[in-house]
């Protein structure tokens, strides 16, 4: 969507991964989907280096809402577990040099069963206008697939029409897949700026092979439409939770940086451990993510549970791009697995090759020429990315 908005892919933190729809703040008030969890979570983001590192979007997700809509038919919050009300909310995000993310449904209801914007379209458009939300995740249960061909861009007209900048999450063409449409790409890249294509993360590695899966075996058809202000979303990051070893996060981070993907992660801040922290705030895989060119990257070798991707990245010389490369080692046979390659074989053939650096554990390379070998030791489950830099010549023996 050509809204000036997600020029790079968002980043953030949002609820749903790790939070769920656990609304009992009776009994479990320091997890339950609440003001204060958002406000807690905002904070760390601020203090502990997460906003200046590009993750500035906090967003609810699904079960903030009250049952009902109010008088005048508008939507409200759970009064008890957000007594300060959105608007309140949105502005303590501003004030702290965040953004605001809201959730809700095309259908009748939200997958958790409260109210859907079906019916109610303009008016719930303004009232996100109104109380300060920057981003929108509309979720598409308990509606029809077909519809959302009409029913998306008529939500996102209304949402214009408030004349506040709000970034448009949809899962339009996600609904549309499980039904076995064919999603309408061009008319979903023109009214969105992300769009879930596939199932939910869950908290496990195969749940994230999954999703790198559906992305190798569909490249052809999805990569092409990712770009500045439309990106392929798929879905949280799980670092920092249950379910991903430390080699699997890592790869989980890779992987999403070669997709050009939405870094929302979803996880508890407060309890996170350092070496997940580190991971989520590495400068080099966040660069990778966040390349201006918006080139998404694509699986280009793959056996023997060895897989290669590469993504073009700036800088961009005499038509050469720089590249990230993952080397991705789904294997479980305890040892790292030795991967040798020339850059030429993976399409890099600038003359001048290619300035390597680890972007983990910061190992510099030099300079490759495209058809020296090259060799990664690969962990179980884990990745190596590489940044792979033109060198431009100048002509005169000196390098730049
Ligand atoms: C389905 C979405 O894909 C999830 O990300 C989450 O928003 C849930 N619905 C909430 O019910």
């Amino acid at each position: 969507l050509e809204n000036g908005l997600a020029r790079t892919p968002p980043m953030g933190w949002l609820a749903w991964q790790r939070f769920r729809c656990n609304t009992d703040c009776v009994n479990d008030p320091h997890n339950c989907i609440s003001e204060s969890l958002f406000m807690q979570m905002a904070d760390i983001i601020v203090t502990q280096g997460y906003r200046d590192l590009g993750y500035d979007l906090v967003s609810l997700d699904d079960c903030w809402l009250s049952r009902e809509r109010d008088a005048r038919g508008r939507l409200q919050p759970d009064p008890f577990r957000f007594p300060s009300g959105i608007a309140a909310l949105a502005d303590y995000m501003h004030k702290r040099g965040l953004k605001f993310g809201i959730y809700e449904d095309y259908g009748n209801f939200t997958c958790a069963g409260y109210p859907g914007i079906l019916g109610h379209l303009q008016t719930d458009a303004q009232t996100f206008g109104d109380w300060g939300v920057d981003y929108v995740k509309l979720d598409g249960c308990y509606s029809h697939p077909v519809d959302m061909d009409k029913g998306y861009p008529e939500f996102g007209y209304f949402l214009n029409k408030t004349g506040r900048p709000m970034v448009y999450s949809c899962s339009w063409p996600f609904y549309q897949i499980f039904s076995r449409m064919q999603p309408n790409y061009t008319a979903i890249i023109n009214t969105c700026n992300l769009w879930r294509n596939f199932d939910d993360i869950q908290d496990s590695w195969e749940s994230v092979q999954r999703i790198i899966d559906y992305y190798g075996d569909n490249q052809d058809d999805i990569v092409p439409n990712a770009g500045p202000g439309h990106w392929n979303d798929p879905d949280m990051l799980i670092i920092g939770n249950f379910g991903l070893s430390y080699e699997q996060s890592k790869s989980q981070m890779a992987m999403w940086a070669i997709f050009a993907a939405p870094l929302l992660m979803s996880v508890d801040l407060r309890t996170i451990r350092p070496e997940y922290k580190a991971i989520l705030q590495n400068k080099a895989v966040i660069a990778i993510d966040q390349d201006p060119l918006g080139i998404q990257g694509k699986r280009i070798y793959k056996d023997k549970g060895i897989e290669i991707w590469a993504r073009p990245i700036t800088p961009v010389f005499q038509r050469h791009y720089s590249y990230a490369v993952a080397f991705l080692n789904r294997r479980t046979d305890g040892t790292p697995s030795e991967v040798s390659v020339t850059l030429r074989e993976l399409g890099l053939d600038f003359t001048g090759g290619y300035s390597i650096t680890d972007v983990f554990d910061g190992v510099h390379y030099g300079t490759v020429l495209p058809d020296k070998r090259f060799k990664v030791d690969v962990n179980p489950s884990g990745v190596v990315l590489v940044r792979c830099d033109l060198v431009k010549s100048t002509g005169f023996g000196t390098r730049s």
